[in-house]
């Protein structure tokens, strides 16, 4: 099973949504996390969890909590919107999200964690996976947590095994991924760093028995990883062919969407910071795309680059 990451700012409704229509080889998506404000979600985090905007088979929503009720109110709003399974995030990196007590920052406290599954499981029917890196500071914390995970019917754990502060960046910690498969009764999911096929045959040797795989960053920068890895290959033709339908039909969506051509642009923009990584030349691709200073300019350098 190959299921998507959630990258805020990237994998939202309108890339989930257009890439669900013109490629294939993903069996899950995850919704990037919402959070809470004044005990209500925000309108731009509704938009995310809508079911008319999720129209793929499964998707499910992820959470960003500091305790116990925020876990059981989000619980409860997605429960309202439709949605059986939630997953927790207890991954994320930065500074913003840690000092207020969420995402990674709950790594070096088991007892927060063990409360909040706790509340849960006692009053939600739903079901939860969790999303987790090694540790906020040690990449020992998970060894201490993974007896907690044991305890509670988990419908599997999302491992991507850096510690929070690497963000992104450095090794991925192999030990420990296999340290936590010895001691975890859950299914584990490996995430990291897969960025081409031979990255994934060389995690899939080196652990044979993960059978559940998140990939990110590697399908931003090729949309075709994910039906390649299941043996689907397709000619440079029909490639860039699909990758111009894809680009097309999320320019139209942000276009429609934004309130002025400026979002529109920059949003794009971001986006090629990925893409550019399936051309020859990344850096001069991006460098192009970088310099459009509007959007029919965009346009222009867009068609240049799929010509050339
Ligand atoms: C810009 C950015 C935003 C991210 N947002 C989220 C998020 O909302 N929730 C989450 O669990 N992980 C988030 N992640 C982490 C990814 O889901 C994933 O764990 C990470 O990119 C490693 O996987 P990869 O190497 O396949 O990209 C984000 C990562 C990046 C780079």
């Amino acid at each position: 099973m190959i299921y998507l990451a959630p990258i805020q700012g990237f994998t939202d409704f309108v890339y989930r949504k257009a890439y669900s229509e013109v490629f294939t080889g993903v069996d899950t998506f995850f919704i990037p996390y919402i959070s809470l404000k004044n005990n209500q979600i925000l309108k731009k985090f509704e938009k995310e969890i809508l079911f008319e905007n999720n129209p793929q088979k499964n998707v499910v929503p992820q959470v960003l909590v500091k305790d116990g009720p925020e876990m059981l109110d989000l619980s409860n709003i997605l429960k309202n919107f439709g949605y059986n399974e939630i997953n927790l995030n207890l991954g994320c990196p930065y500074p913003m999200v840690t000092n207020r007590g969420k995402g990674s920052g709950l790594l070096p406290h088991p007892n927060k964690i063990k409360s909040i599954l706790n509340g849960f499981f006692e009053k939600s029917d739903q079901k939860l996976s969790l999303k987790v890196r090694s540790g906020l500071i040690q990449p020992n914390e998970i060894e201490l947590l993974v007896p907690i995970f044991n305890e509670f019917p988990l419908s599997e754990i999302i491992f991507h095994p850096r510690i929070a502060t690497q963000l992104y960046r450095g090794e991925v910690l192999l030990s420990a991924f296999k340290k936590v498969s010895e001691l975890s009764k859950h299914r584990l999911v490996f995430n990291g760093d897969i960025f081409n096929l031979s990255d994934f045959k060389n995690m899939q040797g080196l652990f044979p028995n993960i059978n559940n795989w998140m990939l990110g960053r590697g399908i931003l920068m090729d949309p075709f990883l994910p039906s390649e890895i299941n043996g689907i290959h397709f000619s440079e033709e029909e490639k860039r062919a699909k990758k111009m339908d894809f680009h097309q039909m999320i320019f139209d969506t942000y276009s429609d969407k934004m309130d002025n051509q400026g979002n529109t642009l920059n949003k794009m923009k971001q986006f090629w910071s990925y893409f550019s990584f399936g051309f020859p030349n990344q850096h001069k691709v991006f460098k192009k795309i970088k310099k459009a200073g509007s959007v029919e300019k965009y346009l222009n350098v867009v068609q240049t680059i799929f010509r050339d």
